[in-house]
């Protein structure tokens, strides 16, 4: 490749952790450096990420190591050693350093989970509603999951951005757990939802291509500029059915309409993506969750008045804290048992168990190779 710099992934990757910081996240500090070199190949961004985020998910192993070049170069071989035999770290040794301690307090730490969050994250894409398998022909390196219809996992190693497929519109990446969300919701074509949090509109799409792109969907957040990033994505993915709203959460609501169904899909600590994200291991705190909390509870609460009788809300989280899971569906049933009953989901198939007769679901990686998850869902009554 003549003219073409040679780039070394490892010094890259060491510039990008040198940026990191408090308050610079690990993938905005990525994104910064990437975009200041123009000739990296997709493969060697690629790298670059993996070696990042490999660093940070064995942290806590790296303390005695001298200089980020080093502590690295351990990661790396620790990395190496574990993804070929998970039993080469103890999990005594996985429970003292993989999460912070005040885990223990606020959720469930099982084996699976901390094993989990030291495997290297899958890639998952969702294919345009009953096109999985033609996809799956397509892409070659992609498999169709056999328990969540379209979710594809991709095994290549292709820049996916820059296929046909993904200008046509025919995937989004989408991680299977959020997937499942929008399985839960089942909204129909012809009805009207609300995506009261619907952030760069990940499942607002997914609401969308359900409802055949017919009926009404609103997408709304706090943040303009992720609606402004879902109108992109939405011209890409040809969704025409939507119209996004400012709301700040707030009992001032953006509309009087009474919806057939509204999701939140609420702030939250995001611990159920610690796999992919393993920095916010060592910057999420035990307030942030006590926070999120009361904001969810308070996000449900004021989204009330804009169900149909028979309508239902879903709640959705990428956490696994009892406080932001089933302490807030607690709250919202003693506020609201009059008006709301829990809704029964469709029986739901995992790898290695059945979720049966459940209004709320907490979806661990294990259960489907994904982030972790929880959703819960309930009816207005008609009455
Ligand atoms: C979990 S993210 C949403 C992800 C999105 N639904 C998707 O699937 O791509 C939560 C969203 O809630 C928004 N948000 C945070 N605090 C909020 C609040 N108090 N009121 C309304 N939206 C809020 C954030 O801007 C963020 O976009």
């Amino acid at each position: 490749m003549l003219g073409a710099v040679i780039h070394n992934v490892h010094e890259i990757a060491a510039e990008v952790i040198r940026k990191t910081g408090k308050d610079k996240p690990a993938d905005a500090a990525l994104r910064e450096v990437l975009k200041q070199i123009k000739d990296l190949a997709p493969f060697d961004a690629t790298e670059v990420a993996k070696t990042v985020f490999l660093y940070y998910r064995w942290h806590v192993w790296l303390r005695e190591e001298r200089g980020v070049e080093a502590k690295m170069r351990f990661a790396i071989r620790l990395n190496q050693r574990f993804q070929a035999d998970s039993t080469s770290v103890p999990y005594s040794e996985l429970r003292a350093n993989a999460v912070p301690a005040w885990t223990a307090e606020e959720m469930e730490v099982t084996d699976q989970w901390l094993l989990s969050l030291q495997r290297e994250p899958k890639l998952w894409l969702r294919a345009k509603r009953g096109t999985g398998e033609a996809l799956a022909r397509t892409l070659f390196a992609a498999d169709v999951s056999p328990l969540v219809p379209d979710a594809l996992l991709y095994r290549g190693e292709e820049d996916l951005f820059k296929t046909p497929e993904f200008h046509a519109g025919e995937f989004e990446i989408q991680d299977i757990a959020s997937q499942v969300v929008g399985m839960l919701c089942a909204p129909q074509p012809g009805e009207a939802w609300w995506d009261t949090c619907a952030g760069e509109g990940g499942k607002t799409l997914h609401l969308s291509d359900l409802m055949q792109n017919k009926g009404m969907l609103w997408a709304s957040d706090r943040a303009e500029w992720r609606l402004t990033k879902l109108k992109r994505r939405a011209g890409r993915a040809k969704v025409f059915n939507y119209r996004s709203a400012f709301w700040d959460g707030g009992t001032k609501l953006p509309t009087k309409t009474k919806f057939d169904g509204v999701l939140v899909d609420a702030p939250c600590s995001g611990i159920g993506t610690w796999q992919r994200n393993p920095q916010a291991r060592w910057t999420t705190t035990p307030n942030d969750v006590r926070e999120l909390s009361e904001i969810q509870k308070k996000l449900l609460g004021n989204v009330v008045p804009n169900i149909k009788p028979g309508g239902k809300l879903i709640f959705s989280v990428c956490t696994l804290t009892r406080a932001e899971t089933t302490e807030v569906v607690e709250a919202f049933n003693a506020k609201f048992a009059a008006e709301f009953e829990p809704m029964i989901f469709p029986e739901m198939k995992f790898d290695g168990r059945t979720v049966e007769n459940a209004s709320q679901v907490m979806v661990w990686p294990d259960d489907l190779g994904g982030n972790g998850m929880f959703i819960a869902g309930w009816r207005r009554r008609k009455v």
